[in-house]
């Protein structure tokens, strides 16, 4: 399998960079017969899409998706699906400073090692958060296969710097968590977390955060130990996510300081069902799904790309200097990416959904 492929039997496939012409995916392994058209895609796209220019980079791409192969009158036919998104507005300036003068906390230094310089280092080429609008193509089209299930993924982000949200979210507060622009689904919440996301804007400085996110309605069993565990291919999904630095499963670094007594889902019967009075495992155990809902956390640093003086290397004179960066960044990373981790999860459970057989490879009407 290549390296920005992902997937058993629903496979994506991922090209383009920042600043290059277009960017998208190819998605091979749908079943035929799935109803689908481009306002499919296009409704999650525009939930990426920076929200407030106070919050998000003052890059302004429509982000229009086109898909040039795989649907036929209206359905999917079978053949791969392949999705292209073009870049309008691009600037490239900034980018030349990087180059000789590469950020620290970003992926200047390490691409151009691995590449020996050949790599695109506009906008950050392939390291860019921009890459993240084909997971949510892709991702719109694994939902829809989902929701035949009764399979419903949502996410939110539950911390920005120390402002940490102090209850779950209820399931119809995650339904409105595009409502505001941090994407906090607790109403309380929302205003202290533009609060701290204002003040690291104000101070040239950007801020760390953690999305949360669930799935509803997936039966026990889903998985497939060892390497291909559910827990095992979210994780890996997720950090393809630019940015993310830890996931953890349900009560996740909590773990550590907890006693077995603490820490496990004690089983009961529900409505003749087995089921746990809790749901500390995020419904994980041995990589099988247990029928309670994913709950998985994601931790993002802070962008580096900051409007403050940090201490770099000059590559050409190989010696220390000082970078300030100029151009269009994201402060925070976590309301941007509420999508992209719904995208990144629903990708993964259609992917095992078809393994297991639970979707057809061909769907009727
Ligand atoms: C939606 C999204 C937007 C991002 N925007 C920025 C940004 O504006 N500035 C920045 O320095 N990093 C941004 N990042 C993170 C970088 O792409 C990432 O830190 C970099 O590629 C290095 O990879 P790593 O942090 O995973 O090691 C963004 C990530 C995502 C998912």
């Amino acid at each position: 399998m290549s390296a920005n492929s992902f997937g058993r039997r629903f496979v994506i496939t991922c090209f383009g960079e920042s600043h290059g012409e277009v960017l998208g995916v190819v998605v091979d392994g749908c079943p035929a017969g799935l109803p689908l058209s481009e306002n499919d895609i296009q409704v999650l796209l525009d939930k990426r899409r920076p929200q407030s220019t106070t919050y998000s980079t003052l890059r302004k791409e429509k982000d229009k998706v086109r898909i040039v192969s795989g649907v036929f009158r209206g359905h999917t036919s079978g053949a791969p699906i392949c999705m292209i998104i073009a870049n309008e507005d691009v600037d490239s300036t900034p980018y030349e400073a990087f180059r000789r003068k590469p950020r620290p906390g970003h992926a200047d230094f390490t691409a151009m090692v691995r590449y020996g310089g050949f790599n695109d280092y506009r906008g950050g080429g392939r390291f860019s958060g921009r890459i993240t609008a084909a997971f949510v193509a892709a991702g719109a089209i694994a939902r829809k296969l989902l929701s035949m299930r009764g399979v419903e993924v949502y996410a939110h982000v539950a911390q920005i710097g120390n402002i940490r949200v102090r209850r779950q979210p209820k399931l119809e507060e995650l339904k409105k968590v595009y409502e505001n622009d941090v994407r906090c689904a607790i109403p309380e919440d929302v205003k202290l977390m533009e609060n701290e996301l204002k003040n690291a804007v104000e101070a040239g400085d950007s801020v760390g955060s953690m999305v949360e996110a669930y799935a509803f309605g997936i039966p026990p069993g889903l998985g497939d130990p060892l390497f291909h565990s559910l827990d095992v291919d979210i994780a890996a999904l997720i950090f393809a996510i630019p940015g993310v630095k830890a996931v953890g499963f349900g009560l996740g670094f909590d773990f550590p300081s907890m006693r077995g007594s603490e820490c496990i889902d004690e089983f009961t019967v529900r409505e003749g069902e087995i089921a746990t009075s809790t749901n500390k495992s995020g419904g994980v155990l041995g990589g099988l799904s247990t029928g309670s809902p994913l709950h998985i956390k994601v931790a993002f640093k802070a962008p580096s790309t900051i409007k403050k003086n940090v201490r770099t290397v000059n590559l050409e004179s190989l010696s220390e200097t000082i970078l300030k960066a100029e151009g269009r960044y994201d402060p925070c990373i976590g309301p941007r990416a509420v999508p992209v981790v719904e995208a990144c999860l629903s990708i993964v459970l259609a992917d095992h959904y078809l393994s297991q057989g639970i979707i057809p490879p061909v769907l009727g009407d």
